[in-house]
């Protein structure tokens, strides 16, 4: 292989992984960053309080939030004041478009000063199916509107393949509002400050199932750390509702094969909405 097809196809590599920007000459451990930030605070002030608006990142280490699976060996502690502020602000908005509006105002989640937009829903408000994705990459970033890209259009085949269309009986939000960099998967702390106001959107639209499309929303609103290949093709109970994890659409393009799951997962779902019937799909 020359070397401009050998950087092309690293070039190639790096977009099929979600890195479509260079963001630094050197690459940066933002984990090992958050570490010695955390370790210096503590240094610092071991006693003092941490302010519920200062920064989600917390100097010790408190148990897991609400619904969260464990946070990865060195990945950012979570500040509980932080959690609670957000859940506050959420639980009092009574409508999505108070809650819409709440998220766009709220500061607490550091990926939104990257990002071009914030990303909240797409569909119907109150349909009876209800997506929940992982967080908008470049493609829902640039256009404000979530699974707008590739994976998106693959959604939207899946969708239609029972049935569905987002623009008349589906409701898709992710766990995280703002792009992470690079497409990178979301830390705890990002997927904490997040998560009540995603709580608040389910509790609002009330589905009568959720669809969670891969690991992260899985963990996230299940509270289990269980891989999304253990998770898939059951169901499980988010606060009363049927919620069936599946495997992701990006994952899908990547790994078509894995589609024969994901559609029995989509069969299922389809069964649940129609009260369990027999529906002769096979
Ligand atoms: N992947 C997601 O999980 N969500 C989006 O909105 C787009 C891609």
């Amino acid at each position: 292989m020359d070397q401009i097809t050998e950087n092309a196809a690293i070039l190639e590599w790096y977009l099929s992984v979600g890195v479509d920007e260079a963001i630094g000459d050197e690459p940066v451990d933002r984990f090992e960053t958050s570490r010695r930030l955390a370790e210096r605070a503590q240094a610092k002030a071991p006693q003092a309080p941490v302010a519920a608006t200062s920064s989600a990142l917390s100097p010790a280490s408190p148990a897991p939030f609400h619904g969260a699976a464990p946070a990865a060996r060195n990945a950012p502690a979570v500040n509980p004041a932080l959690v609670e502020n957000a859940r506050a602000i959420a639980e009092a908005c009574d409508d999505i478009a108070t809650l819409e509006a709440a998220i766009r105002a709220f500061d607490g989640c550091p990926l939104k000063a990257g990002a071009t937009h914030t990303v909240i829903a797409d569909g119907i408000a109150g349909a009876d199916l209800m997506l929940i994705g992982e967080a908008p990459g470049a493609d829902e970033d640039r256009l404000g509107r979530p699974f707008v890209g590739r994976a998106g259009q693959l959604l939207d085949r899946m969708l239609a393949a029972i049935g569905r269309d987002r623009a008349r009986d589906a409701y898709i939000a992710n766990i995280l509002f703002w792009r992470p960099p690079a497409n990178r998967k979301p830390d705890p702390v990002e997927t904490a400050t997040c998560l009540p106001f995603v709580e608040r959107l389910i509790h609002l639209s009330k589905p009568k199932v959720i669809l969670l499309l891969g690991g992260t929303p899985a963990s996230s609103l299940l509270g289990t750390s269980e891989g999304i290949t253990r998770l898939r093709g059951r169901w499980h109970e988010w606060h009363g509702i049927p919620a069936m994890p599946t495997l992701h659409p990006a994952y899908l393009l990547r790994q078509p094969l894995a589609k024969r799951e994901a559609w029995r997962d989509l069969l299922a779902v389809r069964r649940k909405l129609s009260g369990d019937k027999p529906s002769g799909e096979g």
